[in-house]
């Protein structure tokens, strides 16, 4: 028998572990199999994939000691947490995957030093189905909003290009450029776009979009699109200087959607929904500031954009997309 106190502490500590199991859970596929037949053989899935046994059991237990599978020797069920887990698959990839090193690192980040390195392609991986979980469905609906027609769009900060990738698929005569600082990213957004057979239709190229030079092919970009990294904008006055610069940069672009998490404020410590914790934390680790909506409104109509709307998602990090014209 475990004392009430050991038993909530080993609940701590499992779910730590199962952090890391769940996202490579999804990386290998166990997460989709289990999502369509809702169990599988671990023996068989470690044959089929070239993974080691024991090991594959391990991820298993460790999945099953926060009851999102039952293990039965080698037979793995879906069980009570298995389909919200599912869902937010993409929050445990984004922490311990593609931001692991940085809270490994968090004594000396937290003494101002710290030699850390997020892992970029993890990052675009997670944040392909953050996107497709979180602001999709918002993206689309202001996409069909739109009043005008459009050649090129660019996407500043592209990660894997998935966005890129999609517009393209319903612009059929359209054609996309992907801007971002992170070799690792632009190298699985070809790798993305050429496999969903847009290669030809998509340029990538690698830059820092706070010090963007101008470029031939950014004078017929008519949409801008910018998701997940408008925060790197910031402290203020950068991010004034930068809006502003986009606007001579891209001066046929009749509207900028600029979709990121905002600060959320007003809840408790204890209540705080899935997400909100390891992102707010990791970037008050990196020293990223993350404005509130209300710090940001002001500061479009001072860079020359005027706000037609802000479209509230709201899911876990006051996730908003500003639609700039
Ligand atoms: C959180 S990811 C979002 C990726 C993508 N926009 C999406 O919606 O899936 C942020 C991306 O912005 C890129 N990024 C961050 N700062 C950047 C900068 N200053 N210039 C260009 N890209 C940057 C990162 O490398 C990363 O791929």
């Amino acid at each position: 028998m475990t004392a009430p106190e050991a038993r909530r502490a080993a609940a701590i500590y499992n779910s730590a572990v199962a952090t890391w199991a769940i996202a490579a859970a999804w990386e290998v596929g166990a997460l989709d199999e289990l999502r369509g037949d809702g169990k599988l053989d671990a023996r068989a899935f470690a044959e089929r994939n070239g993974l080691d046994l024991v090991a594959t059991i391990g991820m298993f237990r460790a999945l099953a000691s926060v009851n999102i599978v039952e293990r039965q020797d080698t037979t793995v069920i879906t069980s009570g947490n298995f389909d919200e887990v599912y869902r937010y698959r993409s929050f445990f990839h984004w922490l311990s995957r593609g931001s692991g090193e940085l809270f490994r690192q968090m004594p000396s980040v937290l003494a101002g030093a710290g030699n850390y390195q997020r892992d970029a392609a993890a990052v675009a991986f997670a944040c392909r189905e953050i996107d497709r979980l979180c602001y999709a469905p918002m993206f689309w609906s202001v996409m069909e909003r739109l009043d005008y027609d459009f050649d090129v769009v660019a996407d500043l900060g592209c990660g894997s290009g998935g966005r890129l990738v999609d517009i393209l698929a319903r612009y059929p005569g359209a054609r996309g450029i992907g801007v971002d600082i992170a070799p690792e990213a632009i190298e699985l957004a070809r790798r993305e776009s050429t496999a969903a057979g847009m290669g030809d239709r998509v340029t990538f190229i690698e830059a820092d979009v706070l010090n963007l030079d101008d470029h031939s092919l950014f004078r017929d970009v008519g949409l801008i699109t910018c998701f997940m990294m408008g925060h790197d904008f910031w402290p203020r006055d950068k991010c004034v200087a930068t809006l502003r610069r986009l606007r001579a940069l891209f001066p046929a672009a009749r509207r900028l959607l600029l979709g990121d998490a905002t600060r959320t404020s007003g809840v408790a410590d204890t209540d705080l929904p899935v997400f909100t914790l390891g992102f707010e934390l990791g970037h008050d680790l990196m020293g990223v500031y993350l404005p509130t909506i209300a710090e940001w409104e002001p500061v479009f109509e001072e860079s020359g954009w005027t706000l037609v709307g802000t479209n509230r998602i709201d899911m876990t990090v006051g996730e908003v997309i500003f639609e700039l014209r």
